[in-house]
């Protein structure tokens, strides 16, 4: 009989047949269960670019709702890469921070910045969340041997942790500030359109995170999120 040690070994290796048995099932389960967070990241998506008070925010949650319809259908090809029907699961998670999107949205004022900083907040979460499905997923394809497969969700991998890095820069650029500022504005949070027109665009960095101005700044920015990447800016 195997050892524990030996048994470990044989699970991450794959060499075990019931093991790997149940690790593709493992895997098919979490792929099924990706298929179906990114469909409901799909619709949130639209959902937080039609609540968001600045354009800066509003394209990135537009930007990565493209990018997302893209990995649903590159979840399809890994669903046909490996033999197995397109099929959606089930992800309580994903369920549960749309809410808490939804949420922000009702507990804001509409206009307001510091809506966007409870959406960049939100967007953050569902991006991490989808950083450790994926992780997790890719290291099962590697253990299970399906190259393609492997290739693809690293791609996805990859996507989701340069918007996760975009959100950080956009928070860092502009909200954090402004909406600290609204919360000490006895006008509370509510911010007309005249406010955004005196807004100070030469600060503000741009979704793909270029800023509007001074090229010089890009390199401290690129540093700075680069060393920041596992959190969410507002957790600084
Ligand atoms: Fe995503």
């Amino acid at each position: 009989m195997a050892t524990f040690g030996e048994r470990i070994a044989n699970f991450f290796g794959g060499n075990d047949l019931e093991t790997q048995e149940g690790l593709r099932g493992l895997f098919a389960t979490e792929l099924k269960d990706i298929y179906y967070a990114e469909k409901q990241a799909v619709d949130a998506l639209g959902e937080q670019a039609d609540a968001s008070t600045t354009d800066e925010v509003r394209n990135a949650f537009l930007q990565h709702q493209d990018e997302t319809r893209n990995q649903v259908a590159r979840l399809e090809q890994v669903f046909s890469s490996i033999g197995i029907d397109v099929e959606e699961g089930s992800c309580d998670a994903i369920d549960g921070l749309v809410d808490d999107a939804q949420r922000v949205v009702s507990n804001t004022d509409s206009g307001s910045l510091t809506r966007d900083a409870g959406l960049i907040i939100a967007g953050q979460k569902i991006e991490h969340h989808e950083i450790a499905s994926y992780g997790s997923v890719v290291t099962l394809a590697q253990v299970l041997g399906y190259t393609e497969a492997a290739r693809l969700l690293q791609q996805t991998l990859d996507e989701e942790k340069n918007a996760d890095k975009k959100l950080t820069v956009l928070a860092e650029s502009f909200v954090n500030s402004r909406a600290a500022s609204e919360r000490d504005d006895d006008n509370d949070t509510y911010r007309n359109d005249t406010d955004r027109d005196e807004f100070d665009r030469q600060s503000v960095v741009k979704p793909d995170g270029t800023r509007y101005s001074d090229s010089s700044v890009g390199g401290s920015t690129e540093s700075g999120y680069t060393s920041r990447n596992e959190g969410s800016a507002f957790g600084l």
